[in-house]
């Protein structure tokens, strides 16, 4: 009898504690919709297209234009730093956001950074494998972390918004993003998607957190062959059964921006694609936050046709801003562009920012700067290379390797050089093949593990034929987007290895030395001769600034844990039809399915 009073009692609290916090949230929402509605209010035409305008924050006049054309937001990418250390990062974010304060109204910025894979534009940040990985680790709560750190030090060095995650779902290996998303299989985007936004925003107005954005809206990733920007060739239902669905997690989770994509739906550029944006996104998703046009999306996709379509903030770079603020100003003037579009607009960005809490705090804490590349964040990181690891081949358990062997030769230039192990979107749009701070080799760290003697061949042409064991790292360069396109006019890219880097596999074979091939890409490529003619082969991604996470499952501190978040192709031909080799088309067995990957015996 008292037990169960006591369960009323408990039962009742329970229920006062949460409507009284429900309260809370809805008054809180309220309160911000209230606060939007007093500045929209105030708001001059101008001072609504300079809300929709993101600039870059190097060109000569951004200090200006952000007072006289009130800016809404600015980006850094590729090009010019804004210092060396975090802190002058950080003072010259400040600066800009004391400008855009200085303004009638003093509407703080969004400052947005491609931080994909950690805060990948700053040198000696903590850099974590490419989504790919991840989805190899198909580990939530190691992408909840991961977000969590990439926001640290995103705030560390001066952002309160991040383009991340590409939550794509690739169909073609040819594409050069396949590496952005995490996954061919929808279910699985959809957990790690959640994930990622939760990590990222967490309480979006703590000074860790950053504004997530999930990418690009949409069929990026299932265009016909591959290309970037092409034509997604599928069916309203086939889009809202396979590729929508991770969108609609990120929505749920209050992401805070959505960016339209380059490609075509139904041969409408996905920028001006209204029942997408507008009516499925906006009204049928219940998305309250921004979308964003991806680069110049307003010169290139449609003018003022995206934003009737419902594209609310601009990427008005590289002299686009004039363009971008006086066409849509004619726009409006001539009544092609309601005004209520615009307030529209207008509203979810000034939402963000107070959601953000930029009005109370628009600084970045100076104190995150000591958190940059910290130990702990690494920990993660190399807990993420660990995990991403799929065994695909490992012959007669020639996997661990003994500590003790007397003599080891590490092959190939990948081996030895972080920018190569790190891909795209790493210092530079494009990647680098430099090293870079506070990383670590996969050479360096196979050197840690091994007591007997390391010997490095970089371009196999050193013989070193008296070893007991190579390890062979072999793979692609650097790529991001356009420029990673197999078939892309601007380079030789294929879907197999090189000739070079097939030498060095086979010289070793040849001469009875057993080989473990460690391959680094950001897609499955087509080596089915090197999984044959090798003993143990590892696909490793692009693993980042932790090199030396591969050595300590390759020499036994950790089993492979690592499963395929793609279906692995057999043959360049499997790539004849639209898609790719994976479930579009059944008449084409993969190599490895999706969800292989091996264990080494533990006993
Ligand atoms: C890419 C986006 C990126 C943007 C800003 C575009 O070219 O498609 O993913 O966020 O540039 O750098």
């Amino acid at each position: 009898m008292k037990k169960s009073y006591l369960t009323y009692i408990v039962f009742c609290l329970l229920i006062i504690c949460f409507s009284c916090n429900h309260k809370v949230k809805i008054s809180n929402d309220l309160q911000i919709e209230h606060k939007v509605d007093s500045i929209l209010n105030l708001m001059t035409l101008e001072e609504k297209i300079g809300q929709m305008s993101q600039i870059r924050h190097f060109e000569n006049s951004s200090d200006k234009n952000i007072t006289q054309k009130f800016i809404g937001s600015v980006i850094h990418t590729q090009g010019p730093k804004p210092g060396e250390a975090a802190l002058d990062w950080q003072n010259r974010f400040t600066e800009l956001q004391n400008k855009a304060l200085s303004t009638r109204l003093g509407i703080p910025l969004l400052i947005a950074v491609d931080a994909v894979h950690g805060q990948n534009t700053f040198d000696g940040a903590t850099i974590f494998p490419h989504n790919i990985g991840l989805g190899a680790t198909k580990n939530e709560k190691l992408v909840e972390q991961i977000a969590k750190i990439t926001a640290i030090e995103s705030q560390a060095t001066g952002f309160n918004w991040v383009f991340s995650p590409c939550v794509a779902i690739p169909y073609n290996e040819k594409w050069g993003r396949v590496y952005e998303a995490f996954s061919e299989s929808t279910m699985l985007t959809e957990k790690l998607t959640k994930a990622s936004v939760r990590g990222h925003q967490g309480i979006l107005s703590d000074v860790n957190t950053v504004m997530a954005t999930a990418k690009h809206f949409i069929g990026d990733g299932a265009t016909d062959f591959g290309v970037e920007g092409g034509e997604t060739s599928l069916t309203n239902s086939e889009i809202n059964e396979r590729l929508l669905a991770p969108y609609k997690v990120a929505v749920k989770e209050k992401v805070g921006a959505v960016m339209a994509s380059f490609n075509k739906v139904s041969n409408i550029s996905m920028h001006k694609h209204k029942v997408l944006i507008t009516d499925t996104l906006k009204v049928k998703m219940n998305f309250d936050g921004i979308v964003v046009s991806d680069w110049q999306g307003y010169s290139r996709f449609g003018k003022n046709d995206i934003i009737k379509a419902g594209v609310d903030m601009v990427m008005a770079v590289d002299g686009n801003l004039d363009f971008f603020q006086n066409g849509l100003k004619k726009g409006v003037k001539d009544s092609m562009v309601s005004i209520s579009r615009i307030d529209d607009a207008v509203k979810r960005i000034l939402r963000q920012k107070f959601r953000l809490g930029l009005f109370e705090k628009p600084f970045s804490d100076v104190n995150l700067v000591s958190k940059i590349g910290i130990k702990a964040h690494r920990s993660i990181a190399k807990q993420a290379v660990r995990e991403s690891l799929v065994l695909l081949k490992n012959k007669n358990n020639i996997l661990p390797l003994s500590k003790e062997i007397k003599k080891i030769v590490v092959v190939g230039e990948h081996a030895n050089n972080t920018g190569l192990q790190s891909g795209g979107w790493t210092l530079n749009w494009q990647g680098t093949k430099e090293n870079y701070k506070g990383a670590t080799t996969i050479l360096e760290g196979i050197k840690k593990q091994v007591k007997g003697n390391v010997v490095y061949d970089k371009d196999g042409k050193q013989n070193h034929f008296d070893a007991d064991v190579a390890v062979i790292v072999v793979g692609e360069t650097p790529y991001a987007e356009f420029f990673g396109d197999i078939g892309h006019e601007s380079n030789q890219l294929k879907l197999t290895l090189t000739k070079e880097h097939q030498k060095y596999i086979k010289i070793y074979q040849e001469k009875g030395i057993k080989t473990v091939v460690v391959l680094v890409s950001g897609r499955p490529l087509v080596v089915t001769n090197q999984i044959n003619e090798s003993d143990a082969f590892v696909a490793a991604w692009l693993p980042g600034s932790e090199g030396d996470g591969v050595a300590e499952v390759l020499f036994g501190d950790y089993n492979f844990s690592g499963k395929l978040p793609h279906s692995w192709p057999k043959s360049v031909d499997d790539f004849k039809g639209k898609y790719g080799p994976n479930f579009w088309d059944n008449s084409i067995e993969p190599l490895y399915p999706f969800g292989y990957g091996l264990k080494y015996k533990t006993e």
